[in-house]
């Protein structure tokens, strides 16, 4: 296998089967401002259809570790897209063709022998909508670690996984209960502590708090500053306070004029967007008028 730059737990990401493994050389050009961390992901002139329809184009941005990153923009402008095209929770969709690449610690996420399983299990993801399962609490958070066979120690993993969730407190006495007994915000928090019970690397949210009351979604917000030191995250927001509050790094999209079609306008630090955009685009949107 060869190697290709300063990333150092590349050697330890392992996504595709077979030894054709070949980590992609880390772009050259700098997206981020001369910073220097480990990218995660590296996304090159990536567009998206659904079918006749094009949803994203051309979409370059790197994704850096440890960081928190907020995807923001109008309704329809394909942040969703973006984002699950980052887990390939798009390829089921019927017409889904994705252009370009996506570098995933350097391995391409949508090689032919990519290991879709083990791209779920280092990438997870949670909705809009919290979609705890119809089990247990306890159930729910040991659901991923059961079925990939991470048996040893099952209850010291669920009891960290609700921990790091900052859920524990409230459940740690009722985790045989149901977990749609508990509240929204309760449950949005059991579906993070699920989708980190197995570890992943990076945690995709999209739109984590929207159906969420405020003082819920000040507890996902404090999370989120929480969990950015054990993780990669991404979070699709239509709320820029919250972009602004919780992300180190921000993306604008937008719809282009004339054809409708997503695109990524600007992309750097939160403050740099919110304060000082280069692009008229994020100006007007960040000071709300437009969208
Ligand atoms: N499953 C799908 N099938 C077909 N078109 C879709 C699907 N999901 C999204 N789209 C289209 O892709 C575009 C971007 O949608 P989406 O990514 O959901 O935007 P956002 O999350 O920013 O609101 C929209 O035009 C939408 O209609
Ligand atoms: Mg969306």
């Amino acid at each position: 296998m060869s190697s290709s730059g300063g990333d150092a737990i590349r050697p330890r990401v392992r996504i595709q089967d077979g030894s054709a493994s070949r980590p992609v050389p880390a772009a050259q050009r700098n997206d981020n401002g001369g910073t220097r961390r480990a990218a995660v992901f590296d996304i090159r002139d990536m567009s998206v259809h659904y079918g006749e329809n094009r949803a994203l184009d051309w979409t370059t941005l790197r994704i850096d570790r440890n960081l928190v990153t907020a995807v923001i923009g109008p309704s329809g402008c394909g942040k969703s897209t973006f984002i699950r095209s980052l887990n390939r929770m798009n390829d089921s969709i019927p017409g889904f063709r994705i252009g370009g690449q996506v570098l995933y610690h350097g391995h391409d996420l949508y090689a032919r022998q990519t290991n879709r399983v083990e791209v779920r299990r280092r990438i997870g993801m949670v909705f809009q909508k919290p979609n705890p399962f119809p089990k247990s609490i306890y159930d729910n958070v040991a659901w991923a670690p059961r079925n990939l066979g991470m048996k040893s120690g099952l209850d010291e993993r669920v009891e960290r996984a609700l921990r790091h969730a900052a859920i524990w407190d409230e459940v740690k006495d009722r985790l045989r209960a149901s977990a749609l007994s508990l509240s929204g915000g309760q449950q949005q928090r059991l579906c993070i502590a699920r989708s980190i019970a197995v570890e992943p690397d990076v945690l995709l949210l999209d739109e984590p708090a929207s159906a969420l009351d405020p003082v819920a979604t000040a507890a996902i917000e404090d999370l989120m500053h929480n969990l950015k030191h054990r993780y990669t995250i991404v979070i699709v927001t239509h709320n820029m306070q919250q972009a602004a509050r919780v992300a180190d790094r921000t993306a604008f999209f937008s719809l282009d004029e004339r054809d409708r079609t997503g695109t990524l306008v600007e992309y750097g630090d939160t403050d740099t967007i919110f304060t000082n955009p280069a692009d008229p685009r994020t100006r007007d949107y960040v000071t709300g008028r437009f969208g």
